[in-house]
């Protein structure tokens, strides 16, 4: 029996920061209500030169350094976004070019703030079925791209970033050891951008109404949230055989600490046993387990063994619920002169790959409209 057992993860996030009190000057809020009504203190704003997928490179190239892989070993790339940075191509194609990964499928996976653990469970699949043996995921999301900045009941909400987990087939039983993906279509309308889709293409009155920003019903996705992740990680508990004490660290989405706080009372974990970092960064969607999964690594909270629980919910409506069994050491291990150097030569020869296809393609281009043929 083969595993995906997680050899890698990384995360990037904006430079930028946005304070409760930057967002005081924008809309009619205060720091102290959107701190006591989500937890959220600051989230990180993509900067100009910024998008999903410049956000997304970065965390695959840190969960590449991590595991220490080359990116030509990576077969498959797949991103979970609901901010893509065109409508086509996929956000995974963008990444599998920046950072090199020749050899690499590339699709994204659409379902809003739980794609991540979507993502991980078609991953996991495919590394178990044997079809592949080394698969880079990433969540990554510019929620501040699709808000809008003058709605104060969304905009203090969200923020933006990514982070990567790089999957290899093992013997070791590790990985993945039990997931709930579920579904509720009838919820479209608690969370949705209305326009510029396929059912609404963009006019300049859709547009002038904001309709091709994030509108939703807060309260509606509150009692959801809480009822849906509780609900998700006992079902994913029972399918792997365990109980809620088994759980060593519990990582829900991070959306509201009041969500999180809720959940955890519900299903009785102790407050021990649950990560957040939503006062940081708000909810950034598909990428806010990864981050949070990186950022509870990096404070020493994730041991070989240990049992985490990681469940999404989010636009769909949508949920997901997965157990993870941590396999590998997590210590940092300092990097060799010369490993950093081969990876900066990693990447720019990714830059150069890249620069030398695309030029060929306009060579290519101006030759037919030439009739050079063969020139
Ligand atoms: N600053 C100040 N007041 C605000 C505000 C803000 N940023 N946003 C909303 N309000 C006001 C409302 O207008 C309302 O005023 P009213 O009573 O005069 O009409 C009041 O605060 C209470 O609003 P309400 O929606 O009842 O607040 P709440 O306690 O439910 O908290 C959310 C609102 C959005 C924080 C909460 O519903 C929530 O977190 N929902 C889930 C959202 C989520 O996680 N979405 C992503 C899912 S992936």
């Amino acid at each position: 029996m083969a595993y995906a057992q997680i050899v890698g993860w990384g995360y990037a996030v904006p430079a930028r920061v946005l304070t409760n009190f930057d967002l005081e000057k924008m809309v009619d809020t205060s720091d102290e209500w959107i701190r006591t009504r989500t937890g959220i203190s600051e989230r990180r704003i993509a900067g100009p030169k910024e998008s999903t997928s410049t956000l997304a490179t970065r965390a695959a190239q840190n969960a590449l350094q991590v595991a220490d892989l080359s990116p030509g070993r990576v077969d498959l790339v797949i991103v979970a976004t609901s901010t893509p940075d065109y409508p086509v191509p996929s956000v995974a194609s963008l990444v599998q070019d920046s950072i090199g990964a020749s050899r690499a499928g590339a699709f994204d996976v659409n379902a809003a703030c739980s794609g991540f653990i979507y993502a991980l469970a078609v991953a996991s699949g495919l590394i178990s079925s044997g079809l592949y043996e080394t698969i880079l995921i990433i969540g990554a999301d510019t929620l501040s791209r699709i808000v809008d900045w003058t709605d104060r009941s969304t905009c203090v909400l969200f923020g933006d970033g990514a982070g990567a987990l790089l999957l290899r087939r093992s013997e070791s039983p590790t990985g993945l050891r039990s997931c709930v993906l579920g579904s509720d279509g009838s919820g479209v309308s608690s969370l949705l951008i209305p326009a510029g889709g396929s059912r609404n293409p963009l006019t300049p009155e859709h547009l002038q109404n904001r309709q091709n920003t994030i509108k939703m019903k807060g309260s509606e996705v509150y009692r959801f949230a809480i009822s849906t992740i509780v609900q998700a990680t006992r079902q994913a508990l029972d399918a792997a055989g365990m109980r809620v004490d088994d759980i060593d660290l519990f990582i829900p989405h991070q959306a509201n600490i009041r969500i999180i706080q809720a959940a955890a009372r519900a299903l009785d974990i102790p407050d021990e046993k649950v990560f957040s970092n939503v006062h940081r960064y708000g909810n950034t969607s598909a990428a806010s387990i990864p981050i949070a999964l990186c950022e509870a690594i990096e404070s020493g909270r994730v041991r070989v063994g240990a049992n985490l629980a990681l469940v999404g919910f989010g636009a769909g409506l949508s949920w997901g619920a997965a157990i993870v069994q941590w396999g590998v050491d997590t210590t940092p291990v300092p990097i060799a002169w010369w490993k950093s150097v081969l990876r900066n030569l990693h990447s720019r020869e990714a830059m150069v790959r890249s620069f030398a296809l695309r030029t060929q393609r306009r060579l290519d281009a101006l030759r037919r409209l030439n009739g050079i043929h063969g020139v």
